[in-house]
């Protein structure tokens, strides 16, 4: 059994460091270091981070990292990564790194890829019109069906990488609420659609009642249509999905190792291969396992999740900032604060540590966000002016690919003017400074800048990959399981209950 991270002497150092802090401005850290942005600003798998807006110094840096030698963070990523039994409540692995690096127990390795052969087979197969509906038109609107991680990754990397290459459009549904499916099924003909239900366990809910209204849809063409041609399911449980009439030969599988919120890298990323290619999936693979090799091998200190873990349990636990925000400068990957909800807040949203007890220090933060520049006239009244502050990720691209160079260098401005007011406050305005007291603007407010080089396949799994290792470091600082969700079950066999007693 192992003591908390707040027993621990460097949990003391760092309480000591962050009162050190009190005395002292953001700016006044830069003046003080004119090389800061610099020496505080980090790059791999074509992401840089620029750390240097946030309440450290090499003090606290330092005391950080002995903090995560002291919780043998190398140990865990290594098991981790190696395909350890890290989810311990669960007694299985977290191992969703083996999709995109091919581990070395070679009989794991060929079955992952026969699972990969299949779906981005069959996705190539849809785009050029070998396989087409059961009445002969080809298929040219794909249904996606799925909740939680079996939605928001698929659907972040799909809308991510922009308009599709092919001649397939993609839809995506999750709410139970009957006008989503509505709008997703608007103009489509069941000849043409093809519904994907992508569900691990099979079992949950508003995924099967979805795909029930769907399948009911595809049937009332009547006699002509083939409907089960038309269903596809990707799944854990193949079984219960062939239970329900899918054919298993339109079954695509993922180990029960791979957790929902990090299954977009399996099958259940079909829908990123049928819209935009499978190459365009494989390099989503190869950004993430670029990301992963750095994580596996660059010392800490210059290590992007293990810092960005760190600066996260710096501000919850030293500072009692109990929010993050996330703020995408970029129309494409507006999903990206959803999904990162579900990451975080998921993997993170414990009270009980891997050994099960109750645990002594502060764990995930509510994790939020909007796409800029939109946010800027939503909630950034309450980043510069909130009695309480959220840390903030901008994450901006370096190089965009379209045209209108002039409404991107807008766009990028944009993002750098909100860090610099969240850090400086109204201090650099010079003239233009009011004195007036509801003008003034404090900062002090920290965050980071995460630079995409470019908004392109291998990035975007280079991004993600990040955030999920991110994520792993903060569990391990704080010593909970992130790969387990047991606070959803208590919701849902609610529902199941009351469900019984309406004899619904
Ligand atoms: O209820 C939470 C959850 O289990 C998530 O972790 C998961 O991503 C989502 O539901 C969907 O589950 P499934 O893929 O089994 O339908």
């Amino acid at each position: 059994m192992e003591s908390s991270s707040s027993e621990l002497p460097q949990w003391q150092a760092l309480e000591e460091w962050r009162r050190s802090f009190a005395s002292r401005t953001l700016a006044n850290l830069f003046k003080l270091d004119p090389g800061r942005q610099q020496r505080w600003s980090f790059s791999a798998a074509s992401i840089h981070i620029d750390v240097s807006r946030n309440w450290i110094d090499d003090n606290t840096f330092g005391a950080l990292m002995t903090l995560a030698r002291a919780r043998d963070l190398e140990k865990m990523r290594d098991a981790l990564l190696g395909g350890e039994a890290v989810n311990t409540t669960e007694h299985r692995p977290a191992w969703h790194t083996a999709l995109r690096t091919p581990p070395a127990d070679p009989s794991v390795a060929r079955s992952l890829e026969e699972e990969q052969r299949l779906f981005l087979g069959f996705a190539e197969a849809l785009r050029s019109g070998r396989i087409q509906g059961s009445t002969g038109v080809p298929i040219s609107t794909v249904v996606c069906i799925g909740i939680g991680g079996s939605d928001l990754g698929p659907r972040l990397v799909t809308e991510a990488l922009g308009a599709p290459t092919g001649p397939v459009r993609v839809r995506f549904v999750s709410n139970i609420d009957p006008v989503e499916l509505l709008n997703a099924l608007d103009g489509a003909t069941p000849e043409s659609t093809l519904i994907v239900a992508i569900s691990k366990t099979f079992t949950t809910l508003e995924t099967l009642e979805n795909l029930r209204v769907a399948r009911d849809w595809l049937n009332a063409a009547g006699q002509r249509l083939d409907a089960a041609h038309h269903v596809v399911a990707v799944t854990a449980h193949p079984d219960r999905a062939a239970k329900i009439g899918v054919h298993p030969k339109r079954i695509f599988v993922f180990p029960e190792w791979v957790g929902g919120r990090y299954s977009l890298w399996s099958a259940c990323g079909v829908p990123i291969a049928i819209a935009h290619g499978h190459e365009a999936f494989l390099q989503l693979l190869a950004g993430a396992a670029e990301m992963d090799a750095h994580f596996a091998s660059a010392p800490l200190e210059t290590n992007l999740p293990v810092i960005l873990g760190l600066l996260g349990v710096w501000y919850v636990n030293f500072w009692n900032i109990r929010a993050r925000a996330v703020f995408p400068y970029s129309q494409r990957l507006r999903a990206l604060p959803s999904y990162l909800q579900q990451l975080e807040m998921e993997s993170l949203g414990k009270r009980v540590d891997v050994d099960g007890r109750p645990v002594t220090i502060d764990t995930g933060p509510v994790v939020w966000g909007e796409v800029g520049t939109t946010a800027q006239h939503s909630v950034f009244q309450f980043m510069h002016q909130g009695t309480h502050w959220s840390p903030a990720d901008f994450v901006v691209i370096a190089q965009h690919a379209q045209s209108d160079e002039r409404r991107y260098r807008l766009l990028h401005a944009s993002a750098m003017a909100q860090a610099d007011a969240m850090a400086w406050g109204d201090s650099v305005l010079g003239a233009e400074r009011s004195s007036a007291a509801h003008a003034i603007t404090p900062g002090g407010r920290p965050s980071n800048i995460i630079s995409l080089n470019q908004l392109d396949a291998r990035c975007i799994g280079a991004l993600l990959a990040m955030y999920e290792q991110r994520t792993f470091v903060q569990s391990v600082i704080w010593n909970i399981n992130a790969f387990d969700q047991w606070g959803v079950e208590v919701g849902k066999k609610l529902l199941q209950q009351r469900l019984e007693r309406e004899s619904f």
